[in-house]
């Protein structure tokens, strides 16, 4: 039987060699506990501040300035609960301009969008930005969205389920001029296209660690110094007081061998992903009725996504494709199980047609010989669905006359109307 193509790098990756390399003597040699004071738990602590000085010089960041978490989820939402957090205690002590306002895109994962709708419910007002066509927000709308009682601004630097990078330095920018925190998920994009923190002058990053061939379940949050983000976690105050709880230290170490590995080499790694990427996107578009998802080239050097017509939900594709040995998606790996579109194609426009998605995401350990065999099944796949759903792939049209409806959509965004 032939070996599963992967093809949800998006959703997970493969821990890569040297990530488990490192892990292993902190299993079972160095498994003290960082804070105490005999040589096991030095070494341990030692472990840790190299990995955080490596994940630091990854992302151009300082060392102070990076917090170990369990992953995205809990950076994103670390970010978000901090920056109302000091907000509210400024207000409470009558110190700073008050306001309770924030701004996110509605692209962004629900790490992002849940906190910030837990935060409405406590008296919040959140602006949701519409992004084109691509899933790309623009400065100028942004630039009008910022309000004098803007806390916070979050925006991702890569979308999960289209691959559309955003220009997130000129989204900083706009934040840095009117004073706004900023803050990037970019849980997508690290490890596959540069990060420089300085030069983005964001003022807080989410990175995960299985994103990019390390381990599940860590991840850290940059922010900026001198601001230290209000702890989420409390207890024992690990992490300089950031996050208690005794540190993952195979995890950070884990996660920081994977990150210089991809930082090292990204380059030659990125060319090679862009092209086999770009050859899944023709092949796939020589099928009738599949259309591209986010931007053509401005996006991550693995992500492939489509939509696809004449095929009632994405679930019946995506497993065809595993019966046929194919590991790939429909979005984001938390709505897998929905039939509903996933926010995000629904932000785009997509989503009052019978049709589904299809996300293809690779890595370094795809192989040409592994594009060549999903683009030979693809057609076939897509053709069976249709004749099952006896819609014809022009029987329905995903796009038609549909902005009407999208602009609807996006104009109950923000009112309390909008949901993940
Ligand atoms: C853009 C984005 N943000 C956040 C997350 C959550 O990361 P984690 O799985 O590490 O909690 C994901 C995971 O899919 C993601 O794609």
């Amino acid at each position: 039987m032939r070996k599963p193509v992967y093809m949800d790098n998006s959703a997970t990756t493969r821990c890569s060699d040297a990530s488990m390399a490192s892990m292993t003597p902190l299993f079972a040699e160095s498994y003290g506990n960082p804070s105490a004071l005999y040589d096991g738990g030095r070494a341990a602590f030692k472990a840790l501040e190299d990995a955080r000085a490596s994940v630091a010089a990854s992302l151009g960041a300082l060392k102070s300035e990076i917090f170990f978490t369990s992953g995205g989820t809990e950076s994103d939402n670390w970010a978000i609960a901090s920056a109302a957090e000091a907000a509210e205690a400024a207000l409470l002590s009558g110190k700073g301009a008050g306001g309770r306002h924030m701004v996110c895109s509605a692209v962004e994962h629900s790490a992002v969008l849940r906190p910030l709708q837990r935060l409405e419910r406590r008296g919040w007002e959140v602006t949701v930005l519409e992004t084109d066509r691509t899933g790309a927000v623009s400065a100028e709308s942004l630039e009008e969205a910022i309000r004098p009682d803007t806390k916070l601004v979050s925006v991702m630097a890569a979308n999960n389920v289209v691959g559309t990078l955003q220009d997130v330095k000129s989204l900083a920018g706009v934040c840095r001029r009117r004073r706004v925190l900023f803050h990037t998920d970019a849980v997508q994009a690290a490890g596959h296209v540069k990060i420089d923190v300085r030069d983005w002058d964001a003022d807080m990053v989410s990175v995960s660690a299985h994103k990019f061939h390390g381990p599940k379940g860590v991840g850290a949050l940059f922010s900026k110094v001198p601001r230290r983000p209000d702890p989420l976690v409390l207890g024992g105050g690990q992490e300089r007081g950031g996050r208690s709880g005794t540190e993952n230290v195979p995890g950070a170490v884990g996660m920081a061998a994977a990150l210089a590995e991809a930082t090292a080499n990204m380059e030659r790694d990125a060319a090679r992903l862009k092209s086999m990427r770009d050859r899944l996107i023709e092949g796939a578009l020589k099928i009738p009725g599949v259309l591209l998802t986010g931007d053509p080239t401005r996006r991550l050097p693995g992500h492939a996504s489509f939509v696809i017509e004449g095929i009632r939900h994405s679930a019946y594709l995506i497993g065809m494709l595993n019966e046929r040995g194919v590991c790939a998606s429909s979005g984001s790996a938390c709505t897998a199980a929905s039939k509903e579109a996933d926010h995000v194609l629904q932000a785009l426009g997509y989503g009052w047609e019978p049709f589904a998605s299809l996300r293809l995401t690779l890595s370094v350990y795809n192989t040409e010989e592994e594009a060549s065999y999903v683009l030979e099944i693809l057609p076939d796949c897509i053709s069976e669905l249709r004749r099952r759903d006896s819609l014809g792939s022009t029987g329905a049209r995903v796009l038609g006359d549909g902005e009407a409806a999208a602009k609807e959509r996006l104009r109950t965004a923000g009112k309390g109307g909008w949901k993940v």
